[in-house]
């Protein structure tokens, strides 16, 4: 266990085996960035001429250690990048990311000091948050054991022992632990995390002692005794049986309530309609969505917001068999509407369908729901921006500014108003088509569709797929594998409605 400790204290006068410093690029050249000023004056005129040594350019990320032979009382200097930004008005964001990558540049240092920009809470929170989470690594399948964290992290800011600073290191080890939590679901195979083994995760973590949310788990029968036509047909063809999970947390005095709904296919293969290689590959992730709102949802618990949580996480294995749903097949809903699956492949729609229809009927305030829905969206946005579709003008400026302040890339994209039509025209034996016939618009259509499950509820949908597993490197505080993307964004949701 890392711990966490802000300091007043100067960097050039920190023991630790580690210092790290923020580097920014100006008109001028390189600067050291705020919080690092003791150390530029401890070097003084060597310190440029060092970094052009080093080769140093003070890109975002980028890196480098010097051993600060006595200059400093920390025996090694690390140099962190963070771009082109005016040194005056360094994000969050961005000092969330650098402090990410210097977390992923450490060797087996038992202690570190951090002098990145820190002025306020809310970059205290980012440098906390950045370097836990760019610490992270998934070892859990390894036999030799991993480079050890540093025990002790101090942070260097001259808004210690403030109230608003303490609270902002609590949220941020919280925000880390949640989004921790949904990169280790994310990242174990989905041999090992079955629909019923994940929920069995979550209820485990409820009924764990000092927990403040309620769970209930629905089995295979309870769901086909509910008429969860959606989760049973896309969950009938594994020998993995489906469960929806629903958590509680209802605190005193709450004046909001959300509902938060998240996809948790633990496989998809396509079913019928199944994927290349290439494209299954990855698809362990498919369950991100649900592991984001359900973490979200014990981090808020944790931390006591006054808001009201109704978390909705369908889970199923979307697999290929003799009892998987065919093309043609008709899906009666748990809100009643009939489905004609066109394409098994398109098996996101079907749980969350369900999922929204039972999240609406409590009538929360609003829905958000979270889904690695569409690869079309990627086609997009690429895969560190999410999208986010809805129905509510005032829920999307909401959401969009939590994902800003949360270091989250977050898009708007609109639900074109042919695709409602679509969705409800096009099948000529049901009343709604499960799959867009034309090529084009996928993640509007699948926005489209999930829309007649929630009625005028305010609703925003966030389509996680290219966000919700890093197929490449790491960068910033974003590893390879689960990212844990969209935890940080429902959090500061809950905590702005507060
Ligand atoms: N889980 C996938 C979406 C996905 C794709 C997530 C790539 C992450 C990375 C989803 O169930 C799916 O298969 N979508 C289809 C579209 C559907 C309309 C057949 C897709 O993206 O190809
Ligand atoms: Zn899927
Ligand atoms: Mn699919």
């Amino acid at each position: 266990m890392t711990s966490y400790t802000l300091r007043r204290g100067a960097a050039d006068k920190t023991r630790a085996d580690v210092v790290v410093v923020g580097v920014v690029r100006t008109p001028k050249g390189l600067r050291v960035a705020e919080g690092g000023e003791p150390v530029a004056s401890a070097y003084g005129r060597r310190l440029s001429p060092l970094l052009s040594t080093l080769g140093f350019t003070g890109r975002a990320g980028e890196i480098a250690k010097l051993p600060t032979s006595g200059t400093l009382r920390s025996p090694l200097l690390m140099l962190v990048g963070l771009g082109e930004q005016n040194p005056a008005a360094l994000t969050p964001s961005e000092v969330r990311r650098a402090a990410g990558a210097a977390a992923r540049a450490l060797s087996n240092a038992a202690s570190v000091a951090l002098a990145l920009p820190a002025g306020g809470p809310e970059h205290v929170r980012a440098v906390v948050e950045g370097f836990t989470l760019g610490a992270y690594t998934f070892s859990s399948y390894k036999s030799a054991a991993e480079r050890g964290l540093p025990g002790e992290v101090v942070v260097l800011t001259p808004a210690a022992r403030t109230k608003a600073a303490d609270a902002a290191l609590v949220r941020a080890e919280v925000v880390a632990r949640a989004t921790t939590r949904v990169r280790d679901w994310v990242n174990t195979p989905a041999r090992d995390l079955t629909p019923e083994s994940f929920a069995d995760a979550v209820t485990g973590l409820a009924t764990s002692r000092r927990s403040k949310v309620r769970v209930e788990v629905l089995d295979e029968r309870a769901l086909a005794d509910g008429g969860f036509g959606g989760i049973i047909g896309v969950g009938q063809g594994s020998a993995n049986p489906p469960r929806l999970v629903r958590l509680y947390y209802r605190p005193r005095g709450a004046r909001t309530s959300i509902a938060l709904v998240g996809k948790g296919i633990t496989f998809d293969s396509g079913g019928l309609n199944i994927k290349t290689s290439t494209a299954m590959k990855g698809m362990k992730s498919d369950m991100g969505g649900a592991a984001a709102v359900v973490a979200a949802t014990f981090a808020v618990a944790e931390m006591g917001l006054p808001v009201a949580v109704n978390c909705y996480a369908p889970m199923a294995e979307n697999m290929v068999s003799g009892s998987a749903t065919r093309p043609g097949d008709v899906l009666r809903m748990y809100d009643g509407q009939t489905v004609e699956v066109l394409n098994p492949d398109a098996e996101g729609r079907l749980v969350l369908g369900d999922a929204l229809g039972l999240a609406r009927e409590a009538g929360p305030d609003l829905i958000v729901d979270l889904a690695t829905l569409t690869g079309a969206a990627t086609t997009g946005l690429g895969d560190r921006v999410a999208a986010l579709l809805g129905n509510d003008d005032a829920l999307r400026a909401r959401v969009l500014a939590a994902a800003a302040a949360a270091g989250e890339p977050l898009w708007p994209m609109p639900i074109a108003e042919e695709m409602p039509v679509k969705v409800r025209t096009y099948s000529k034996v049901a009343d709604l088509m499960q799959h867009n016939v034309d090529k084009v618009g996928g993640t509007l259509y699948a926005a489209a569709f999930l829309q007649q499950f929630v009625g005028d509820t305010a609703w925003a949908h966030l389509d996680i797929a290219g966000t919700a597993y890093n197929y490449g490197a790491a960068h910033g505080h974003v590893p390879s594998g689960g990212t844990g993307y969209g935890v940080a964004t429902l959090v500061q949701l809950a905590l702005a409605m507060c």
